[in-house]
C-alpha cells in the first residue's frame, strides 16, 4: 500500500488530504528515531497515514483512545455519526472500525491500539517518543491534559503534532491554538509551516538547550483559558537522548 493508494480510500474521519499526507511524511521521518503515539484514533484515518510512514521507516505507533468518541460525537452532537453505535449498548463505540482499518492496510505490526483515556495511559509511560500528534477530546482541560502529560516524553528533535489550530475563533475551537502557542511561548520548540490546522512543532535539539532555559525564563504563557486547568509541567528541559533526534 502507497500513499497514493491511501489517499484512493474513503475513511471516516476529520483530516484534510493534504493534513494527512503531512502526517505521513512527518512519520516516515520522524520513527526511525523512536516510537511515535497519536491521541484520538478515532475510525483510522490519521493512524493510516502516520502508521503507513511508521511502517515504511521501520518503526512503531501507539494511537491511544478510549473509543467511546468525544463529546462531539455523542447523540445530538455536531459529529455523531450513528453507524458507530454499537447496537447492544447503545454507545458510541469506534474500536471495530478501527481495528478494520488498520486491518485492511496491513498495519496490524505497525500501530498498536492502545484503549484507554490518555491521561491513564500518560501516567506511567517512560519510553522516549519521537513524535507526539495530539486529536483527542478538543475540551480546553482535556487538550492541556494531553500537552502536559505527553509533551515531555518528546525526545529533542521529536515532532509535536497538533491538529485543529483554529486562529479564528469562528472557525473552530481554541483549546489546539492555545497549547500550540503555549508550545511555542515555552521555547522549546521551532515552528514549521502549518498544513490548515494541522499545527507542526520540532523539540530543539540539546545544542540550543541552554538557550532556551535562557529565553523560557524571559517568556510568559499565553493564552491561559480562565478558569480552566493549566498545564501541570511544561515540557522538561530534560538529560538530552543519546543520540541525535531526527535531522
Ligand atoms: C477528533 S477525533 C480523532 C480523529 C482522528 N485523528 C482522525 O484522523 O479521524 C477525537 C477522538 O479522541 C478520542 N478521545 C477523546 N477524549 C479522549 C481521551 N481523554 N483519551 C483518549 N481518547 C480520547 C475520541 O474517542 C475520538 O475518537
Amino acid at each position: 500500500m502507497t500513499r497514493e493508494e491511501l489517499n484512493k480510500r474513503v475513511f471516516k474521519g476529520f483530516m484534510a488530504e493534504d493534513e494527512a499526507d503531512r502526517l505521513y511524511e512527518i512519520a516516515r521521518e520522524a520513527a526511525r528515531f523512536g516510537p511515535c503515539l497519536e491521541i484520538g484514533s478515532y475510525c483510522g484515518l490519521s493512524a493510516a497515514y502516520l502508521g503507513l510512514g511508521c511502517r515504511e521507516a521501520g518503526g512503531i505507533l501507539f494511537s491511544i483512545d478510549h473509543h467511546g468518541g468525544s463529546e462531539e460525537q455523542q447523540p445530538g452532537g455536531e459529529y455523531f455519526d450513528p453507524e458507530l453505535i454499537d447496537p447492544q449498548t447503545g454507545r458510541v463505540d469506534t474500536l471495530p472500525l478501527f481495528r478494520r482499518t488498520i486491518r485492511e492496510l496491513s498495519l496490524e505490526d505497525t500501530v498498536v491500539p492502545i484503549v484507554a483515556r490518555s491521561e491513564v495511559v500518560a501516567r506511567c509511560w517512560q519510553t522516549p517518543l519521537s513524535l507526539v500528534f495530539i486529536d483527542g477530546s478538543h475540551a480546553y482541560d482535556a487538550v492541556f491534559t494531553d500537552y502536559s502529560s505527553w509533551v515531555s516524553h518528546l525526545r529533542p528533535g521529536g515532532f509535536l503534532l497538533i491538529h485543529d489550530v483554529f486562529f479564528d475563533p469562528a472557525q473552530g475551537g481554541q483549546a489546539p491554538r492555545c497549547i500550540y502557542q503555549l508550545a511555542i511561548a515555552s521555547g522549546l520548540f521551532t515552528e514549521l509551516p502549518l498544513v490548515r490546522t494541522l499545527g507542526i512543532l520540532r523539540r530543539v535539539t540539546p545544542e540550543r538547550m541552554n538557550d532556551v532555559e535562557r529565553d523560557q525564563r524571559q517568556r510568559n504563557a499565553v493564552c491561559p483559558p480562565a478558569g480552566n486547568t493549566v498545564p501541570r509541567d511544561s515540557p522538561r528541559v530534560e538529560s538530552p537522548v543519546p543520540e541525535a533526534g531526527p535531522s
